[in-house]
């Protein structure tokens, strides 16, 4: 009996032991302002020079009338500041300028506080507190970046994020102080015929933000291992008559109860047919007994996301067709991840993963040849992650390094119709995780969530802390 209570006790103090993370008042592990400075020195190493690097920050996008989407900064402006504001501009020198009477390589310019604005959205840092907040050194206010606050004949190219004729149209259009900034900035390049050195960027940061520093590997683990508990909820959680967009609830339930600010991409909840859809986000179906779901969903914590997939029976059990076909996909995805180690090719790890793939195809009669077999795992094998779900990084051929921060996940989608037996039809698999490189070989961050037929079965057995 009084084993039995301690049991209770113990019941209900588990959830308030899981809820209990944060320890100060608001979280306090962001990047730290060195890691920031140190990102644009890095930067200023690689500049050409003479150049300036020209940053803004993302727009307020409206969504309808006066309500805004919740606004999501610039990755590469974030990468290099830590600023989570709108209408502010980074500009980084190569060589020291004076600008409003202060020489350095780095200035920003950032919105002016705005009591009646703060009243409805909070506190705006204004140049005081991102000097304060961010040790920024020339902090200035937006409204002081005119045409004349620097001499543009004293660079010879300007490194900017965009690509396209006119990289500043977009936001030429609207009315607010980024995009007058972006206008002064777009005649100034016109009027004194620099060139734009968009590829030069983005080599520049495709190769920083390529390599994780351990700052952010700390952060991706974070939102990789949140990621996993919200998959292994649903594992246990699912059953039949329960709807896509259940599933995706319980799912982002286990992001927010962990401090994600939101999903790092649209959640995938796709059953039967709808996980042939690569990327399925319409989530409304209610799901049948002998349906497989396929569950693309992450968390973004602090700016980094995770990506990670399972997919797994409806009812807890895999039908025999589901597990030839959920083998083959765990297989290829096995040997992905043994390609993944510093010095393979980045094109070394599709290629493991495919060759499996083909093969499997090709010998269950689904594929009569490779060409056939491309139709059923029609995407790439991996993408780097990072700031972006689809991160910057060295693709193609180029090495492995370590610090990369990559996908596998691999994949077979037989919609109905297919030129196939019709057993198996309706089978959608990706299997993914998220593989560290590191000077050895890798490390799989989403590790905490099981991926074979045997640990998927008997986690669909434990309950989920929404069953009653
Ligand atoms: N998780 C979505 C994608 O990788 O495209
Ligand atoms: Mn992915």
């Amino acid at each position: 009996m009084l084993r039995n209570k301690c049991f209770r006790l113990l019941l209900l103090l588990l959830p308030a032991f899981s809820w209990a993370q944060q320890t100060t008042e608001y979280p306090n592990d962001y990047l730290s302002p060195e890691f920031h400075a140190g990102r644009r020195t890095a930067f200023r190493e690689m500049m050409p020079n003479n150049s300036v690097g020209v940053f803004f920050a993302s727009q307020v996008r409206v969504r309808n009338n006066d309500v805004d989407y919740q606004y999501a900064q610039s990755k590469n402006f974030y990468y290099f500041t830590g600023l989570e504001e709108p209408n502010a501009l980074l500009l980084l020198f190569k060589q020291p300028v004076t600008i409003l009477g202060a020489t350095g390589t780095e200035f920003i310019f950032v919105q002016n506080r705005d009591p009646q604005r703060e009243l409805w959205t909070g506190k705006i840092l204004g140049a005081e507190g991102v000097k304060n907040k961010y040790k920024i050194a020339n902090v200035f206010t937006n409204d002081k970046f005119t045409a004349n606050t620097f001499d543009f004949n004293t660079v010879d190219s300007v490194l900017t994020a965009f690509r396209g004729e006119d990289i500043f149209s977009k936001y030429k259009r609207s009315p607010d102080p980024l995009s007058r900034m972006a206008g002064i900035v777009d005649s100034l390049i016109i009027l004194h015929n620099k060139p734009i050195a968009a590829r030069t960027t983005n080599v520049i940061l495709t190769s920083l933000r390529g390599i994780k520093q351990p700052e952010e590997i700390a952060l991706l683990e974070k939102a990789a291992k949140m990621s996993c508990e919200g998959h292994n909820d649903v594992i246990r959680a699912i059953k039949p008559g329960m709807t896509e967009y259940q599933a995706q609830a319980i799912m982002e339930y286990h992001f927010k109860k962990n401090g994600s600010e939101y999903p790092g991409y649209p959640s995938i909840n796709g059953s039967s047919e709808n996980a042939c859809v690569l990327h399925y986000i319409t989530n409304l179906r209610l799901m049948k007994d002998g349906d497989l779901l396929l569950s693309d969903c992450a968390a973004e914590y602090h700016g980094y996301t995770a990506d990670v997939t399972r997919t797994i029976p409806v009812n807890g059990k895999f039908t025999p067709e589901q597990k030839i076909i959920y083998e083959l996909v765990l297989e290829a995805q096995d040997s992905g991840i043994a390609a993944c180690k510093p010095g393979n090719p980045y094109n070394g790890v599709d290629a493991a993963a495919r060759r499996v793939i083909n093969r499997g195809l090709i010998k269950l009669g689904i594929a009569a040849n490779e060409q056939e077999a491309r139709q059923y795992f029609p995407h790439g094998t991996s993408h780097h992650l990072g700031l972006d779900v689809h991160d910057m990084g060295a693709t193609g051929p180029r090495p492995l390094q370590e610090g990369m921060f990559l996908t596998v996940e691999p994949g077979i989608y037989i919609p109905p119709g297919s030129k196939c037996d019709k057993k198996w039809w309706s089978i959608g698999v990706r299997i993914e995780d998220d593989i560290l490189i590191t000077k050895d070989g890798n490390r799989n961050l989403s590790a905490s969530s099981p991926r074979t037929v045997a640990e998927i079965e008997k986690m669909a057995k434990q309950k989920s802390i929404f069953d009653k």
